[in-house]
């Protein structure tokens, strides 16, 4: 079965097509250039720019699949969260193809649509499985049970780990978003050099919390002027990393998964995912960590995942409309 997966929930245009587990079209137009100038995502603009990019894309993904619409068996389309004029014109392009090319609706919560890519990569993941969802609008821990419900474990309550790089970022002079640039740097960078907090709250609760951490980042940064951006970033980096993995092991040692995984754009990390790597290896668990590519927002693990939604029977209606806030426990 085929599905045409259309994400347009934030500042990417993005569409994939899969044929079960087989990509084949993922095609994105980031917007990175439109807001790098303004530090960050200006609602108006990025629909403005998913207005001008979600057909040419289409069209491009379609000619890359060698379909015509008769090869397409269904339509899914990311409906929350997010912004809700971007998700505005996922939403009403794929209900336009629903309605003109009479195939199935679907409408997919997007941070199902990210656990899903852990299972788009590997089909055979090993469930329950324990996992972080962290990106730049969610942290977030997750079990991913055999019946393909999810629970949230825990989740931040204040920033989310991407949020914190990109601002930590923008105060070292990196342009929006600054995540792939941090993590680059933190590779060649030496963390000993400034001593950043792990954040503990103060109950047992499993929760994050990065906003101090941030804040004590970006004293740093105005504190040693005179240190190399590559020392600030790797100090940076493995503070947010102990404070993740510092919850992912209370997690495991809790709720005894049978396996990890890891998805959402800072999963891109090359630091984040060796990090995941040793605490699996001391862990004896398997690692599911998507390719980069399906790390951050993309459209195969929205068409992945509608496809999923199918198969459990459900579907949307052309009345389906965006939601901002939309938990991980809502279809
Ligand atoms: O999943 P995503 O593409 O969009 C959201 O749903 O938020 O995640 C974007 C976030 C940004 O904060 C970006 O800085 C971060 O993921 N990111 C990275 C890397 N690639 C993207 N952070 C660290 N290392 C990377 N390689
Ligand atoms: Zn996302």
């Amino acid at each position: 079965m085929i599905s045409l997966g259309i994400e347009t929930s934030c500042d990417d245009t993005a569409v994939g097509i899969v044929d079960g587990v087989d990509i084949i079209a993922q095609v994105k137009s980031s917007q990175d250039r439109v807001h790098a100038e303004w530090g960050g995502i200006v609602p108006e603009l990025a629909s403005r720019a998913h207005l001008e990019n979600i057909i040419p894309i289409i069209d491009v993904a379609m000619k890359d699949a060698g379909l015509t619409k008769d090869g397409i068996d269904i339509i899914s389309c990311t409906y929350g969260p997010g912004l809700v004029g971007s998700l505005l014109v996922g939403i009403e392009t794929a209900k336009a193809l629903s309605y003109i090319w009479n195939k199935p609706l679907v409408g997919v919560n997007h941070l199902r649509g990210h656990v899903a890519s852990a299972m788009l990569a590997n089909p055979e993941m090993e469930l329950p499985s324990l996992g972080l969802l962290i990106s730049g609008g969610h942290t977030e821990i997750i079990m991913f049970n055999p019946d393909f419900t999810l629970k949230l474990v825990s989740t931040t309550r204040d920033d989310a780990v991407g949020e914190s790089l990109d601002k930590f970022g923008r105060v070292l002079g990196l342009s929006h978003p600054a995540g792939p640039e941090l993590d680059r740097m933190s590779l060649i960078g030496d963390s000993s050099k400034v001593e950043l907090p792990t954040v503990k709250l103060k109950d047992d609760s499993l929760d994050f919390s990065f906003s101090g951490l941030k804040t004590a980042g970006i004293r740093a940064i105005q504190r040693y002027p005179e240190l190399p951006k590559s020392d600030l970033s790797a100090s940076f980096m493995k503070a947010i990393g102990n404070q993740l993995f510092d919850r992912l092991m209370t997690a495991t040692v809790r709720y005894k998964p049978e396996s990890i995984f890891s998805v959402g754009g800072v999963s891109a990390s090359r630091y984040i995912r060796s990090r995941l790597k040793s605490f699996c290896e001391t862990m004896n668990l398997p690692l599911h960590v998507p390719p980069t590519e399906l790390c951050t927002d993309n459209g195969a693990m929205i068409a992945y995942c509608g496809l999923l939604y199918y198969r459990f029977g459900i579907k949307s209606g052309l009345g389906l409309q965006p939601v901002s806030r939309l938990p991980l426990d809502s279809v």
